[in-house]
């Protein structure tokens, strides 16, 4: 345990862009109090963010603490925020002794003064759910990378059998609309000409007589912003005017990631997902109807308890017929604490491996198909990082592809038109025509 005020930090992100948005704030929290970012293998504090969601995640955070161990046998300060934190609690510190700090994702806000508790040689546990508190403690927003994300919704109310989220990160609270179109004017002001909107259940948002639709058009009126998108969004929470919003509101990308988990009705009632089959693709329909050019992303788990052959062929339809344009698949993971945890008929390690390859193989083929599909034509991209070539840039399509830039004097945040000259599985190469914004 140290007894000197941390000078150095370190944030490590383990999974989701919730936990992106957080460590952001939690580094901006640090650098206002005049600390430097640096290395994990420098720093005097080092913050695990960790994921709960699938495997072995506790163990991994156990064995990463082990390696934050130097020579000299001494550790930095260490702190375990996140989902691992809130479920597992003060049991992290008593099996793991170098661990300081124990912080769940609704209370790092309170980290400052956490470190003064370890300073003068407490450890510090805090697991408070659910709250908006912190969004009023932390620093106002200053810099932005040019694509930014805005937490605008936490937790989940839906209870997916399957699923850690409801018990880690709590009930579903929104932030207030005002706040929102404060923080991504802040964002704006920052650099930010991309904004996506976070949430667990990001489509549950709502505020009075606002949904997220309405938030959207709002955002839609800040000027110097450019694009809009959002995850991840639940299809019961798919509103009337959300769905609008995508046929008239041109910031408001092409791409929806609107995951459906299975495509067998009798897994989906096991999972407790309140969807059918046949809803599901109703929603994309319509979605379709307003956005013809939309990309469709989703999540999908194999190996659910009780899934049969036929269970899982209706998966492998249901990527087919609802086009997905990219999706992620998961094996079904025993969560401790969940219901399907303890279900009978759980499927054989071996078996579910099988199905993902074959889920997976599925989704690289349609998502190829549908990179092949825009060679030749003209896009936006919002250039975002360095490429590995001189003069390269990588930046994003409106579809969320990954498109690489070769042009000189282009820099990071501008926005060009291209036309898509080589399309691959993971990305696309764009020459460049004209620059659309700065
Ligand atoms: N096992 C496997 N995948 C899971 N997900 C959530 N819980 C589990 C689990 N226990 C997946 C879902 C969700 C995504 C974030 O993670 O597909 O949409
Ligand atoms: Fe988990 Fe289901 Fe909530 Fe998504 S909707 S966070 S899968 S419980």
């Amino acid at each position: 345990m140290s007894n000197e005020s941390p000078k150095t930090f370190h944030v490590k992100n383990y999974g989701c862009q919730m936990n992106v948005y957080d460590g952001e704030r939690m580094a901006e929290m640090f650098s206002g109090r005049g600390m430097e970012a640096s290395d994990k293998e420098d720093a005097d504090l080092v913050i695990l963010n960790t994921c709960h969601i699938r495997e072995k995640a506790a163990e991994k955070v156990y064995s990463e603490i082990g390696r934050l161990r130097r020579r000299d046998g001494s550790s930095p300060m260490i702190a375990v925020a996140g989902c691992v934190a809130q479920a597992e609690g003060g049991e992290i510190s008593r099996r793991a002794r170098e661990v300081d700090i124990v912080v769940g994702p609704q209370a790092y806000h309170k980290l400052p003064d956490m470190i003064d508790a370890v300073v003068r040689g407490e450890s510090s546990v805090d697991l408070d759910l659910p709250g908006l508190d912190k969004f009023d403690a932390l620093p106002k927003r200053r810099k932005s990378g040019p694509a930014a994300f805005l937490t605008v919704q936490e937790g989940c109310d839906k209870f997916c059998t399957y699923c850690v989220v409801p018990y880690t990160r709590g009930a579903e609270i929104s932030r207030s609309f005002a706040d929102l179109i404060d923080e991504a004017k802040a964002l704006v002001d920052g650099g930010a000409k991309e904004i996506t909107l976070l949430g667990q259940n990001v489509n549950a948002w709502t505020d009075a007589d606002h949904d997220l639709g309405s938030l959207i058009r709002a955002l839609d009126r800040i000027e110097g912003l450019h694009r809009i998108r959002y995850m991840t969004s639940h299809p019961n929470d798919m509103t009337d005017g959300l769905i609008a919003a995508h046929g008239e509101v041109e910031k408001l990308m092409p791409y929806l990631h609107l995951p459906v988990q299975s495509g067998s009705d009798r897994i989906l009632k096991a999972m407790n997902r309140s969807h059918s089959r046949d809803s599901y693709l109703r929603i994309v329909e319509r979605v379709r109807a307003v956005r013809p050019d939309v990309a469709l992303s989703g999540d999908f788990i194999v190996g659910f308890p009780g899934e049969s052959d036929a269970d899982f062929e209706d998966t492998l339809s249901i990527v087919r017929e609802a086009g997905n344009a990219q999706a992620y698949s998961f094996k079904y993971s025993p969560r401790p604490g969940t219901p399907a945890a303890t279900m009978d008929d759980q499927i054989a390690s071996e078996i579910a491996d099988e199905r993902l390859q074959r889920l997976q193989a599925l989704i690289n083929e349609q998502q190829l198909a549908f990179n092949q599909a825009t060679r030749g034509k003209r896009t936006s991209v919002l250039l975002e990082k360095p490429g590995k070539l001189n003069g390269q840039l990588i930046g994003r399509s409106p579809w969320l592809q990954s498109v690489h830039v070769l042009a000189p004097g282009l820099a990071i945040g501008d926005i060009v038109e291209v036309e898509i000259t080589e399309s691959g599985p993971l990305s696309l190469k764009g020459e460049m025509l004209m620059k659309v914004a700065a």
